[in-house]
């Protein structure tokens, strides 16, 4: 143990990280029990994620916290903790959060020992905090992204002081605190951060007020924690960074994103590695090539944020390229993998896009040829640039090129997905059917989505899967023999 029970017991509290929140686990898990013991059952809770893969990371160390102290997960929000882990890229994430606090408030006068915590970008806001204590008296505690770590002091705190809201907000990054336990949703595949922050600050983005600035982990730490993982029986990594290509410039001994990747493709027994996301700017042919040298590993998948096609526009928004270097950036990744999955990300409204702009984003998103792309309308963020901008869109202009984008990626989408009818590929399985129990779902290397008939026993397993018939943007097929595969693991 990370430190003794004495300590516990005569009171001191240990000042540094993680002996720290291995003392509050311990003494958030007694207070609980008392709990428990008063009221004949054992506790529960449900951490609801709003938002991005970062987020969903950072609800499985929320989850690995609450259950070593010895909460019990549940996945209804009638439960004795809940824990909103909020998003706030655009103003929807926050109305939304605000609409379900409502919902919690009911819950609460049927349950009054229960707790409410909020936690995530939303909470590095200043009027966000302001709103919650003045609108949502009935929240128990809040905190915010830098962190997140510090759970079990503040659930022991807020045990012991169940009428008072404790808020707790970091300005910036002080300490990163990793050793803690996660609670993984998958057995075999795992998210793992390879850095926090973004240093870009693109106009329409709140990101880097809230995330703060970009801080890398180092390669030992990192390949430790993959080793680990695949100890505990992973097989698939999801490396996350806002920005993985800029990974490591700010390290003491600078490394790169692709020489990081070259280092974990040696990691024995990791079949698959993905990552996310990747700044257009900063992609180098270094990553190409190291992408390209391991096809067996590197997953053939690319999520490559567009955000609009003029670059009149790119330029206001601070993105560093333009549709022709986007456009050439894409040339050489296909010369490299013919077969790339590419994936995107596209703004549309931003403050003085105009029908001609908008034509450039078309004919990016036609001569790209995404498999899928996530369409945004584009969000005054406060405290952005382009927030004070003059020329905001109007709404219904904004609404009228979103439904012609979003049928063109989706015509494209469907197009692309289909193109390996007929292959036999690897199909890492995820989970029974929640549609059809004689079914398995899982996913290609490049992410498309395959059900096919099968069993619990392949969960965890990558299985080669003759892929019959594409449907829009999944397939149905049946397993094959092992030496069937053309491409992926
Ligand atoms: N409005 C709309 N979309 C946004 N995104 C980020 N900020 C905004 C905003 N203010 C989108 C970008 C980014 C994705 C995660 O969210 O497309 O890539
Ligand atoms: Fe936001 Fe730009 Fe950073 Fe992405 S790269 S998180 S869009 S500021």
């Amino acid at each position: 143990m990370l430190f003794n029970d004495e300590k516990l017991m005569t009171g001191q509290v240990p000042a540094e990280e993680p002996e720290r929140q291995a003392y509050f686990m311990k003494k958030a898990a007694q207070q609980l029990r008392e709990v428990s013991e008063r009221k004949g059952r054992p506790l529960t809770f449900d951490v609801v994620t709003f938002g991005c893969q970062m987020n969903a990371r950072d609800s499985e160390k929320l989850r690995g916290i609450l259950e070593e102290i010895g909460f019990v997960k549940t996945d209804t929000e009638e439960a004795d903790l809940v824990i909103y882990n909020t998003c706030t890229v655009r103003e929807n994430a926050n109305t939304k959060v605000y609409g379900r606090l409502g919902g919690l408030h009911s819950l609460k006068k049927q349950n009054p020992d229960m707790m409410i915590g909020l936690c995530g970008c939303m909470m590095q806001e200043k009027q966000v905090v302001e709103t919650i204590r003045k609108k949502f008296g009935f929240v128990n505690f809040i905190f915010g992204t830098y962190n997140i770590y510090k759970l079990a002091e503040i659930v022991s705190e807020s045990l012991a002081s169940p009428k008072r809201m404790i808020v707790d907000i970091q300005e910036k990054a002080e300490a990163s605190v990793e050793q803690l336990p996660i609670d993984r949703k998958y057995s075999f595949k795992s998210g793992v951060n390879i850095m926090y922050g973004c240093n870009n600050f693109c106009s329409y983005c709140i990101v880097p007020y809230v995330r703060g600035r970009e801080r890398s982990r180092t390669p030992q730490e990192i390949m430790r924690e993959i080793e680990r993982l695949v100890a505990d029986g992973v097989v698939e990594v999801m490396l996350l960074g806002q920005n993985v290509n800029s990974y490591g410039k700010t390290l003491p001994t600078p490394v790169s994103f692709a020489e990081l990747l070259d280092g974990i493709c040696e990691i024995d027994g990791l079949k698959r590695i993905r990552f996310m996301t990747s700044h257009p700017k900063d992609l180098s042919d270094e990553l190409i090539s190291v992408m390209a040298k391991h096809p067996d590993k590197i997953c053939p998948h690319l999520h490559l944020p567009l955000q609009s096609g003029s670059t009149r526009i790119l330029q206001s928004m601070n993105r560093h390229y333009t549709k022709d270097s986007y456009l050439a950036l894409v040339d050489r990744i296909r010369a490299a993998m013919p077969d790339i999955s590419l994936t995107t990300d596209i703004i549309v409204g931003y403050p003085g896009e105009t029908e001609e702009d908008f034509q450039e984003t078309l004919d990016v998103v036609r001569r790209v040829r995404y498999d899928s792309a996530f369409t945004f309308i584009y969000s005054k963020r406060s405290g952005t640039p382009a927030a004070v901008m003059e020329d905001q869109v109007p709404e219904d202009v904004i609404k009228d090129r979103f439904d012609r984008l979003l049928s063109l990626v989706q015509q494209i989408g469907r197009e692309q997905t289909a193109r390996f009818t007929g292959k036999t590929m690897g199909v890492l399985v995820e989970q029974i059917n929640e549609q059809d129990a004689s079914l398995v779902t899982g996913r290609l290397d490049n992410n498309i989505v395959v059900h096919f008939p099968g069993d619990a026993s392949l969960i965890g397993k990558i299985v080669p899967v003759r892929l019959d018939s594409c449907h829009g943007f999944y397939y149905l097929g049946t397993r094959a023999d092992s030496d069937a595969l053309v491409s992926g693991t």
